[in-house]
C-alpha cells in the first residue's frame, strides 16, 4: 500500500528529525530528503506536501544550501520553517537581513488570521533560534504572525499554497506547533492520516510473507527493542522458518536471559537458540582492564559464538538487521551522523552464509519501532526497555571483570531500577544504571570496620543520546537505593551519584 506523504528537505538543521516525527505522530507517512536531492526524484515521489527544514546557514553566505524555485511552482503546499523560510524568502525575492542580536528561546509571538493558525490562540508563545529574519516579503505574500524581533515572524501566500513560519513549530517549547503542523497536513496539504501501526504491522507482515516465501530467516536477538520487535514481525509473517541466535554472554543484568527466553520462546514460540557462553566471555576477559580491550574482545567472541551456531544451522537465505530510521537518514548537512565506531559491537558478522539482508525496521523512527511492539503483543517491559550497550555490563565493572564484582553490580542495578520504577518516574529518565568503580573505601557497619566497593549510580535524560543530562532524582529516592544497595548487597558500604553531563562525561563509564 502507498502512503500519502510529506517531504521534509533537510537543510542541516538540529531538529530535522524532530519535524518528521512530528508529521509521523499525526499519522502522515514522511520522509527526510537532503536538500541535494534532485528534483525530479521529488516529483516522482508524488507528495502531498513539502517542508523545508531549518539549518545552520544564512541566505547570504557562499555556498548556503539552495534550492530549486521549480519547486515553488509545483502545485504542492510547502512550508518553510527557520532557515527554509529565509530560503523561502529569498528565492522568491523578498529581503532577509542580519539582526545584531540572535531572537532565542521562548518568544510572545502575534499571530493573525492563516489556516494555518485555524483554532489556536492569537497571543501566544513560541521557540526561536535565529539571527538573520525577514525584512521584506516577496511580492504575492502577506504576513500573518509577527514577534519582537521577527516583523514577518510567519507569511503566506494561499493561492500559490506556501506558508513559512521563523520559528520552530516542532519543539515542544511552541505549545501551539503541533496543532500548527496539523492544520498544514490536515488543512492546506488535505491529508487523511493514513499512517497508522496497525496497518503498518499488518502490510508489513503481508509483504515479508511474500518476499520470504519458503525461505530460511536468521536473527541475532539481543533482548533490546529493536531486534526484538524485528524477531517478531518476521516471525508473525513466516513462523518456524525464523531461527533467532541469542547469544548470553554472561554480561547480561539480572535475570536478563531468563526473561528474553520467556518472551520469545513461551509467549511467542519463536525458534530460539540461547546459547550459553558465560564462561567463554568471561574467561577471555580475565584480567583485562582496558576499556577498548573489553569491547574488542566481546565483539570478536560474539561474531565466533554466532558463526558456529549459525553454521549448524546450514545455509540460511536471509539475516535480520535491526536497522531503523534515524540510521538511514542522509543528513543534509552532509554526513553529520555522529557514529562511534565502537558501539556496533552487537553487529552482525561478515563470515555468515546468507543470500540477503532483510530490515524490516528501516523506515521507522525509535518511538514507531516501539508502538509496533506494543502493537504486535511485546510485552510493556520489553518494549521500554531502556538501551543496554553491546559489550554490557563489561563497561560498567571498572577495571577487572570478575563474576564477583559482575554479581555485586547486577544486584545493585536490580535494586536501583526497581526503586525507580516504584518512584514512577522511569520513563522520564532516559537510561539508568548501576556502575562498581575499582575503588574501595573505609566504612563501618553495626560495630565493626569495613573496607568495601563504591558503587556509583547513572541517570540521564536525553533525545538522542549523543548529549545527556544528569538526570534530577528526587533526594528520597537516592535515599532508598543507597540505604537498600548497601545494607542487601554484600560488600558495598558507598554510593555515589554521578552529575556529570555529556559531554564532557559520555553516559556509560567506560
Ligand atoms: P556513551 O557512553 O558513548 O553511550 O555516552 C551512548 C549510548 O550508547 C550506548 N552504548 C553502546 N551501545 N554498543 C552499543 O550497542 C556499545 O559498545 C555501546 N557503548 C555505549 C550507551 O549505553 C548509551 O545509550
Amino acid at each position: 500500500m502507498n502512503n500519502e506523504e510529506i517531504i521534509v528537505l533537510d537543510f542541516g538543521g538540529q531538529y530535522n528529525q524532530l519535524i518528521a516525527r512530528r508529521v509521523r505522530e499525526c499519522n502522515v507517512y514522511c520522509e527526510v530528503l537532503p536538500f541535494t536531492t534532485p528534483i525530479e526524484k521529488i516529483k516522482k515521489k508524488n507528495p502531498v506536501g513539502i517542508i523545508f527544514t531549518g539549518g545552520p546557514n544564512s541566505v547570504y553566505e557562499k555556498n548556503a544550501p539552495t534550492y530549486s524555485n521549480e519547486i515553488f511552482e509545483l502545485g504542492i503546499p510547502v512550508l518553510g520553517i527557520c532557515y527554509g523560510n529565509q530560503l523561502m524568502a529569498h528565492a522568491l525575492g523578498g529581503k532577509v537581513s542580519s539582526a545584531e542580536k540572535r531572537e532565542y528561546g521562548k518568544t510572545e509571538i502575534t499571530l493573525g488570521d492563516s489556516i494555518l493558525f485555524d483554532g489556536i490562540e492569537k497571543n501566544n508563545s513560541c521557540w526561536m533560534s535565529h539571527t538573520d529574519y525577514v525584512s521584506q516579503l516577496p511580492d504575492g505574500f502577506r504576513p500573518v504572525a509577527r514577534t519582537g524581533a521577527a516583523p514577518y515572524a510567519a507569511y503566506e501566500n494561499t493561492e500559490k499554497k506556501l506558508y513559512s513560519v521563523q520559528f520552530h513549530p516542532e519543539v515542544n517549547h511552541t505549545p501551539f506547533g503541533k496543532q500548527m503542523l496539523k492544520n498544514f497536513l490536515y488543512k492546506i496539504c488535505n491529508c487523511k492520516g493514513d499512517w497508522l501501526m496497525s496497518d503498518y504491522a499488518k502490510n508489513t507482515i503481508q509483504q515479508l510473507k511474500e518476499k520470504i516465501g519458503d525461505k530460511k530467516v536468521l536473527c541475532a536477538l539481543s533482548g533490546g527493542v529493536d531486534s526484538s520487535v524485528a524477531a517478531v514481525l518476521i516471525h508473525k509473517a513466516v513462523g518456524k522458518q525464523l531461527t533467532c541466535i541469542f547469544v548470553d554472554n554472561g554480561l547480561l543484568r539480572k535475570n536478563e536471559g531468563d526473561e528474553v527466553e520467556k518472551v520469545f520462546r513461551e509467549q511467542f514460540d519463536i525458534n530460539m537458540i540461547r546459547v550459553n557462553a558465560q564462561d567463554r566471555f568471561l574467561d577471555k576477559l580475565a584480567g583485562v582492564t582496558v576499556p577498548e580491550t573489553k569491547r574488542k574482545i566481546i565483539g570478536e567472541e560474539f561474531i565466533r559464538v554466532f558463526e558456529a551456531e549459525a553454521k549448524k544451522i546450514g545455509t540460511v537465505d536471509f539475516l535480520v538487521q535491526g536497522t531503523i530510521y534515524p540510521d538511514v537518514i542522509e543528513s543534509g548537512a552532509g554526513d553529520a551522523s555522529v557514529i562511534k565506531s565502537h558501539h556496533n559491537v552487537g553487529g552482525l558478522p561478515d563470515h555468515v552464509d546468507f543470500k540477503e539482508i532483510i530490515e524490516p525496521l528501516r523506515n521507522l523512527f525509535k518511538d514507531e519501532v516501539r508502538q509496533l511492539g506494543i502493537e504486535l503483543g511485546i510485552p510493556e517491559n520489553l518494549v521500554w526497555r531502556q538501551p543496554f550497550p553491546g559489550p554490557g555490563l563489561a563497561v560498567r565493572v571498572i577495571g577487572e571483570i570478575t563474576r564477583d564484582k559482575l554479581d555485586i553490580l547486577r544486584d545493585a542495578d536490580a535494586i536501583f531500577r526497581e526503586e525507580i520504577a516504584n518512584a514512577g518516574i522511569e520513563r522520564d529518565i532516559n537510561q539508568y544504571f548501576a556502575v562498581i568503580t575499582d575503588m574501595k573505601s573505609v566504612g563501618v557497619m553495626g560495630d565493626g570496620r569495613t573496607y568495601d566497593y563504591t558503587l556509583a549510580l547513572r541517570a540521564v535524560t536525553t533525545t538522542d543520546f549523543m548529549t545527556a543530562d544528569w538526570a534530577r532524582i528526587p533526594y528520597e529516592v537516592l535515599e532508598v537505593c543507597s540505604n537498600r544497595i548497601v545494607n542487601e548487597v554484600k560488600h558495598v558500604n558507598r554510593i555515589v551519584y554521578d552529575i556529570t553531563s555529556k559531554p564532557p562525561a559520555t553516559i556509560e563509564w567506560e
